[in-house]
C-alpha cells in the first residue's frame, strides 16, 4: 500500500489545497495519533501521520481507504508536496502511470442501497481474485449481469483494468464482505452464486463466507432453479460446508469431485499442478421467497456536543445478543469537532468507521452505514454510549 516515511515533518496548515487534493484538517487522538481528511479526485478519505523511533510514517487510514489505490497515492503525494517533506523511503512515486479515473464499473454499497435495480439474470462471485472466472462468465453471458464480490484491493483493481481493457460492460465489482452483501438483493433475482476456492481460514472458522445464515441469504436471493456453487481444494472446508448445507430444507444438493469446469482459476490451476483433490458442492434452490424490506441507511437525529463526548470517553465493547459496539478512540479536531473510532456489527464479522461530530450535528464518515440486521442492532448501541443513555 502507498505510504512514505521522513526523518522531519512539518505539519501545513488546514485547510489547503495542493495538485489534485485538498486537506481540511488534522483530528489528533490523547496519544498523539493524527488523521488528515483529504478530499481527492471526489474521494474522502483519511490520512495517517505515525511518528516512531526513525522519524514519521506517513500513509492511508485503512477504515476510509479508497478501493483505487491510485487515488490514495495521489493524496499522499500531494501532502507531501504541501509539506514539503523529504522522503526516505517512499512508493508513492510508480513509474507505471495509474489512472486516477473513477471505474464506471466500480459500484459503492450506498449504490446497491440506494439505487440498484436491474431487470437482467443476475450472477454473483465471491472472492473473485485474478477474475478470470468473471471476465469469462461476462463474456459468455452477455445478457447477464455479473456482480463480483472482492475485499483485496490490488486484486480489484487488476479486474477493473482488464474489464476496461476487454470492453465488458455487464460486471459491476463491489469492494466489500461477501458475507453481507447479499442482503441487498432482491429475493428471487439471482441465478447462480459461486464461491470458488473460499479462503478455507482452519485457524479462525469465524471468517469462512460460507455459514448457515450465508447459505440462508443466498437460498433467499436464488431464483427457483438458481444454484450456489462452493468449489474448494480443502477436505476440512468440504467437510465443514456440508455439514452446512444439509441443514437447508428445499433444495438439491449435488457433490463432485474433480470436475472440470469450462474455465480453471488462477487457484485451481496451482492445486491441480499439486495433484490435490478439488470438491463441488451445488445447491439447486426448489423454493420462491417473500420479499425483503430494502437495505437503508442508519442516521443519527439527535444533536451532540463534541465537548460532551470527549469529557467522559473511554475505550469500551458493549456487546449485545450476537452483536458488539467497540468504541475504539478519540480524536479532536477543535473544541466543538472530532471523530470517535468505531467497529461494530455481528460478533463474528465486524466494520469499522468514524463518527464524525460536527457543531452538534453527528454523522458515520466516511459514509452512513448500511443497516444491515447487525448493523442495526449495534447502531443503537453507539447511540447508547454517545448520548449516555
Ligand atoms: C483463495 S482466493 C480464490 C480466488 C479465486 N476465486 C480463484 O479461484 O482463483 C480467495 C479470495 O477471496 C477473497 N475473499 C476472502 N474473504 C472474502 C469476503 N469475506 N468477501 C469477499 N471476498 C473475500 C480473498 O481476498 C481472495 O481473493
Amino acid at each position: 500500500m502507498p505510504n512514505f516515511h521522513a526523518k522531519e515533518f512539518v505539519e501545513p496548515t488546514y485547510p489547503s489545497s495542493y495538485g489534485k487534493s485538498e486537506f481540511e484538517f488534522v483530528a489528533v487522538s490523547k496519544r498523539g495519533d493524527r488523521l488528515v481528511m483529504s478530499h481527492t479526485q471526489d474521494c474522502d478519505m483519511l490520512l495517517k501521520v505515525n511518528k516512531n523511533k526513525k522519524g514519521y510514517l506517513i500513509k492511508g487510514d485503512k477504515i476510509t481507504r479508497p478501493s483505487q489505490v491510485a487515488i490514495l497515492q495521489q493524496a499522499l503525494k500531494d501532502y507531501r508536496d504541501l509539506s514539503k517533506t523529504e522522503t526516505t523511503n517512499s512508493n508513492i512515486d510508480s513509474k507505471k502511470e495509474k489512472s486516477l479515473k473513477i471505474s464506471p464499473y466500480l459500484k459503492s454499497m450506498e449504490y446497491f442501497a440506494d439505487s440498484f435495480k436491474t431487470t437482467k439474470d443476475i450472477l454473483v462471485e465471491v472472492g473473485f481474485g485474478s477474475g478470470r472466472h468473471l471476465l469469462y462468465q461476462a463474456k459468455k453471458n452477455p445478457e447477464k449481469l455479473v456482480i463480483g464480490l472482492e475485499i483485496h484491493k490490488p486484486s480489484i483493481e487488476q479486474v477493473l483494468k482488464q474489464c476496461e481493457l476487454q470492453n465488458i460492460e455487464n460486471i459491476l465489482v463491489v469492494d466489500y464482505d461477501a458475507r453481507t452483501f447479499l442482503e441487498f438483493l432482491n429475493s428471487n433475482s439471482v441465478s447462480q452464486i459461486f464461491v470458488h476456492f473460499p479462503v478455507p481460514w482452519d485457524k479462525k472458522p469465524h471468517r469462512r463466507v460460507i455459514s448457515e445464515r450465508f447459505i440462508d441469504e443466498s437460498k433467499r436471493a436464488l431464483k427457483v432453479g438458481g444454484t450456489l456453487e462452493l468449489r474448494t481444494d480443502s477436505d476440512n472446508y468440504f467437510e465443514y460446508s456440508f455439514s452446512e448445507f444439509i441443514k437447508q430444507q428445499k433444495v438439491e444438493l449435488h457433490v463432485n469431485k474433480n470436475r472440470d469446469l469450462e474455465i480453471s482459476s488462477k487457484y485451481e490451476d496451482r492445486w491441480k499442478r499439486q495433484e490435490k483433490d478439488i470438491y463441488d458442492i451445488t445447491m439447486i434452490n426448489q423454493e420462491f421467497s417473500e420479499d425483503i424490506l430494502s437495505v437503508g441507511r442508519l442516521k443519527f437525529d439527535e444533536k451532540l456536543g463534541f465537548k460532551e463526548v470527549k469529557k467522559r470517553f473511554e475505550e469500551v465493547t458493549l456487546r449485545g445478543d450476537g452483536f458488539f459496539a467497540h468504541i475504539e478512540d478519540i480524536f479532536e479536531i477543535s473544541e466543538e469537532e472530532g471523530l470517535v473510532r468505531v467497529s461494530y456489527g455481528a460478533s463474528q464479522r465486524n466494520e469499522h468507521s468514524y463518527v464524525f461530530i460536527k457543531k452538534d450535528e453527528v454523522t458515520y464518515f466516511p459514509n452512513n452505514v448500511l443497516a444491515t440486521k447487525d448493523n442495526e442492532q449495534a447502531h443503537e448501541l453507539i447511540k447508547g454510549y454517545l448520548w449516555n443513555t
